[in-house]
């Protein structure tokens, strides 16, 4: 009678890591339990994951290394891994359930970072105009959210702009808007296959630093005026004082995103026989939500789900 947060599945958003191939899964080392799948079985989760009322399904390709070049051109690529399984997923499940396409060049880019580079640098307008041509790419494919994860700035009213004018009006953009230069994505850049791209770079002059709180209210101000739908904190445990703070702040729905890192160090410790995982997992899930989080993003949401429908 008297809790004050509550979760449900439809508060989750799941991630998803697809490869090329036919009935193919790859299991991804820093990530104990999370597989790469090809698309045919990503429509087979996507359908579990109604069944459970999750959210929605966050798609990340893992895209050859011949498709990879300087200018990430294989984005805009009608035909590419995303575009496939947007399609597949979203025939599938008939609108039962949010697909979310990420928005940012390093699945496609030969040096692994969001943007395109010139004299070394990520040139932020530059690549908001090849953002812009990946998320009507996107849209087509029957992505009904769109979700820049590249942190270039005045991204989301430009896209904002592509989307209405290919009649898209109806594609929502959840921006991830409060992105932290984090070490935390390491796991992640495993599982797409983009840490060797990235090598020793990193990507400080677009991401946050892990530092600053105020820059996070100007960050998220922008994005909301240029059109986002919706806001994302990321990483996520580590970042709840940031999620607080723009729930006090502004009146948007906020997304958390548990990231690779977060996820690893929960699992393994789990593994190891030092926390009880469902304990921990539920724990993180309800501090998200008390924290200000409406939406979260987490490897957990399968799991998440089916306990809560126990
Ligand atoms: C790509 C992107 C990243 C993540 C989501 N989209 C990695 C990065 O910015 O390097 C990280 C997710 C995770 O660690 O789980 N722009």
């Amino acid at each position: 009678m008297v809790q004050e947060t509550h979760l449900t599945a439809s508060n989750l958003i799941w991630p998803i890591f697809v490869i090329e191939g036919e009935n193919r899964t790859e299991p991804i080392g820093t990530m104990p339990g999370v597989n790469r799948m090809s698309v045919d079985l990503a429509v087979k989760a996507a359908q579990h994951a109604v069944k459970l009322g999750v959210g929605a399904i966050a798609i990340f390709p893992v895209t050859p290394q011949d498709k990879k070049s300087e200018d990430g051109r294989h984005a805009v690529d009608s035909n590419n891994l995303i575009c496939q399984a947007t399609r597949a997923i979203r025939e599938a499940t008939e609108d039962k359930i949010g697909i979310v396409c990420d928005v940012a060049l390093d699945p496609y880019t030969s040096h692994g970072q969001d943007g395109i580079l010139i004299d070394g640098y990520v040139a932020n307008d530059e690549t908001v105009q090849i953002l812009c041509d990946q998320s009507v790419n996107q849209a087509k494919a029957g992505a009904t959210i769109i979700a820049p994860s590249d942190m270039m700035d005045g991204r989301i009213g430009a896209i904002r702009d592509a989307l209405d004018a290919y009649g898209f009006q109806h594609v929502g953009i959840m921006s991830y808007a409060a992105k932290y230069a984090s070490a935390f994505y390491g796991p992640f850049r495993d599982a797409v296959g983009s840490a060797k791209n990235l090598a020793s770079g990193d990507k400080k002059s677009y991401q946050m630093n892990p530092a600053n709180s105020d820059e996070a209210i100007r960050e998220v101000a922008l994005d909301i005026q240029e059109g986002a739908d919706m806001v994302m904190v990321k990483p996520g445990m580590p970042y709840l004082d940031i999620v607080r703070r723009l729930k006090d702040s502004f009146e948007i729905p906020i997304a958390a995103y548990q990231v690779s890192g977060e996820y690893a160090m929960l699992k393994f410790a789990a593994q190891a026989n030092a926390l009880n995982e469902r304990a921990v997992v539920m724990e993180s899930m309800m501090a998200f939500r008390r924290a200000g989080a409406s939406a979260i993003l987490t490897y957990f949401a399968m799991d998440v789900a089916s306990w809560l429908s126990e």
